[in-house]
C-alpha cells in the first residue's frame, strides 16, 4: 500500500467514528429528552447535558478547525463558556448557554467543516498534531469520554426512564472454574504506550518497571462478595478505613454502594431509573475509593498499584512484551463487555475469551477499577499538546483508574489508558478487583 491509500484509509475510518460518536452523542441528548431536561442540572458534579453537547462541538472547532486546518473561529464569543477550566461544573447552569436547538445547530455547523477539511489535510509524519491522525483520534476519544460523563449524568437522574437498555445477554460460555487469584511472578515489564499513534501524553513513555512478584485477583469482586462485606459490618469498623475514609463514610452515614437501597432482606439498585436487585455476580460498581480500599483490607489484600494491573493486563511472559489489549493486539468483539452494548457489568466468568496472558479477566470493560496509585507522569512525560488534558491533574488529589467499564468506548480503552478521579468521587462506572503481596 502507498503511504497516501493509508492516509485516505484513516481518514474514511476517521469519517465514520466520527459519526458512530456524534450519533451516540445525540441518542443521549436532544433524542431522548426534552429541553427543560437538556438545560438542568441533575447534580453539581455534573454539566447540564447541554453544556457536554455544546462543548465536545467547540472542542472539536478549536483541534480540527483551528488548530489543524487554520481555519477562522465561527463563534468565538462562546469559547469562555465550554472552557472547562473558566467554569466549574457546579457554575454551568447558570451560564447563558445555547439552548439544545442552537448547541444542535453549532456542533452540525462545525462537523460540516472538519468534514470538508479532512479531505483536504496531509497526515504529515514531521507534524506530530496530525501525523497517524492523532489530533482527530483526540476528538474522537475527548467525545466518547463525554459521552461516558453524560451516562453517569443519566444515572443520577431521577425521573421516568429515558434509555431503553439493549440489554444483548452477556455470553454465558462454559469454561471454569477459575482459580479466585494469579500470581505474577517477579521481574520487568514494559508499563506505557509505545507506538500508539492515538495514546494520550499521560501514557506515553513505554518504560521498564520492575515488580515484586505478588497475586491478582482473576475478577473484579462482585456485588455477592461486597454484601458480605456489608454484611459482616464492614462499614461500621473503623479499622479498615484510612482515617480520611472513616470521615467520608461518617459524614453521611454511608453503608451501601451507589444507588442500592434495603429492602426487607434484600438489596435493590437504581439504575437509569429503574428500580431492580443487585444482580450477585456482576462485578459491584458505584464505589468510592475509600470503599474499595476498605474491602481489601478486610478481605486481607489490597488494591493493586497502578504497575501491577497494567502488568497483570499486558505482559507476555513468553514473547516478553506488551500487547495492546489483555488477549493480544487487535481489538475484537466478544472479548470485553464495551461500549454500552448493554447499561450494566457482565457476570463475572462472561468473558474468558477476554483473559490476559496471566489469566485475569475482565480487566477491560465492566467496571473501571480503582488502583492505589496516584496519578502521576511517567519518566520523561512532555504535555501534548496541550497541559490541561493531564499535566495539571498530576499529584496526590487524584487516584488512577484502569481499564474502562461497559460504557466505555473501545477507542479509548487500549491497555495503556489511564483515567483518573478524587477519591471520594463515585457516580462514574467504577469497581476495583484486589491484589496481595506474594512469598
Ligand atoms: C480523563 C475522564 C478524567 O472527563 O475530566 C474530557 C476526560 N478531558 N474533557 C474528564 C476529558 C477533557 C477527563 N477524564
Ligand atoms: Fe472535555
Amino acid at each position: 500500500m502507498t503511504p497516501d491509500l493509508a492516509e485516505d484509509a484513516l481518514k474514511e475510518l476517521i469519517a465514520a467514528e466520527l459519526a458512530a460518536v456524534r450519533d451516540r452523542s445525540l441518542g443521549l441528548t436532544t433524542r431522548v429528552l426534552d429541553d427543560p431536561e437538556l438545560t438542568a442540572q441533575v447534580s453539581p458534579l455534573m454539566s447540564p447535558l447541554v453544556w457536554d453537547l455544546a462543548h465536545v462541538g467547540n472542542y472539536e472547532e478549536l483541534w480540527l478547525l483551528r488548530a489543524a486546518a487554520g481555519i477562522e473561529p465561527m463563534r468565538p464569543e462562546i469559547d469562555d463558556l465550554y472552557d472547562a477550566f473558566e467554569h466549574p461544573r457546579a457554575e454551568r447552569p447558570s451560564l447563558p448557554l445555547l439552548p439544545p436547538d442552537e448547541a444542535g445547530v453549532y456542533i452540525g455547523a462545525v462537523r460540516a467543516k472538519v468534514l470538508d477539511s479532512l479531505e483536504r489535510i496531509r497526515f504529515r509524519e514531521d507534524d506530530p498534531l496530525v501525523a497517524g491522525g492523532f489530533v482527530y483520534g483526540m476528538v474522537i476519544q475527548h467525545e466518547h469520554q463525554h459521552d461516558e460523563t453524560m451516562l453517569a449524568t443519566h444515572q443520577l437522574r431521577t425521573g421516568a426512564p429515558a434509555l431503553t437498555d439493549p440489554d444483548e445477554p452477556p455470553p454465558r460460555p462454559a469454561g471454569g472454574p477459575f482459580p479466585a487469584e494469579v500470581l505474577i511472578e517477579a521481574g520487568p515489564f514494559e508499563m506505557g504506550a509505545s507506538d500508539d499513534p492515538w495514546a494520550y501524553d499521560n501514557e506515553r513513555g513505554a518504560h521498564i518497571v520492575d515488580l515484586p512478584a505478588y497475586y491478582i485477583d482473576t475478577f473484579p469482586v462482585t456485588n455477592r462478595e461486597y454484601q458480605a462485606f456489608i454484611e459482616a459490618g464492614g462499614y461500621d469498623d473503623p479499622r479498615w478505613w484510612t482515617p480520611e475514609g472513616w470521615r467520608w463514610r461518617s459524614a453521611r452515614d454511608r453503608r451501601a454502594p451507589g444507588f442500592w437501597r434495603r429492602e426487607g432482606d434484600r438489596w435493590l439498585r437504581r439504575r437509569f431509573g429503574r428500580i431492580e436487585p443487585v444482580p450477585p455476580d456482576e462485578p459491584v460498581q458505584h464505589v468510592s475509593w475509600y470503599e474499595a480500599d476498605a474491602y481489601a483490607r478486610w478481605a486481607g489484600k489490597r488494591l493493586p498499584t497502578e504497575a501491577e494491573w497494567e502488568k497483570a493486563a499486558r505482559w507476555d511472559p513468553l514473547a516478553r512484551r506488551s500487547r495492546r489489549f489483555p488477549w493480544g493486539d487487535v481489538y475484537e468483539e466478544g472479548r470485553a463487555n464495551l461500549g454500552q452494548r448493554r447499561l450494566r457489568p457482565a457476570p463475572v466468568g462472561s468473558f474468558p475469551a477476554g483473559a490476559s496472558a496471566y489469566g485475569v479477566q475482565q480487566m477491560l470493560g465492566d467496571v473501571w477499577e480503582w488502583t492505589s496509585s496516584d496519578f502521576a507522569p511517567y519518566p520523561g512525560f512532555r504535555a501534548f499538546p496541550y497541559k490541561e488534558y493531564s499535566q495539571v491533574f498530576f499529584g496526590s488529589d487524584y487516584k488512577v483508574l484502569r481499564g474502562g467499564s461497559w460504557a466505555t468506548h473501545p477507542l479509548v480503552c487500549r491497555g495503556t489508558f489511564r483515567n483518573w478521579d478524587y477519591p471520594i468521587r463515585r457516580q462514574i462506572f467504577t469497581g476495583f478487583r484486589c491484589a496481595r503481596d506474594a512469598g
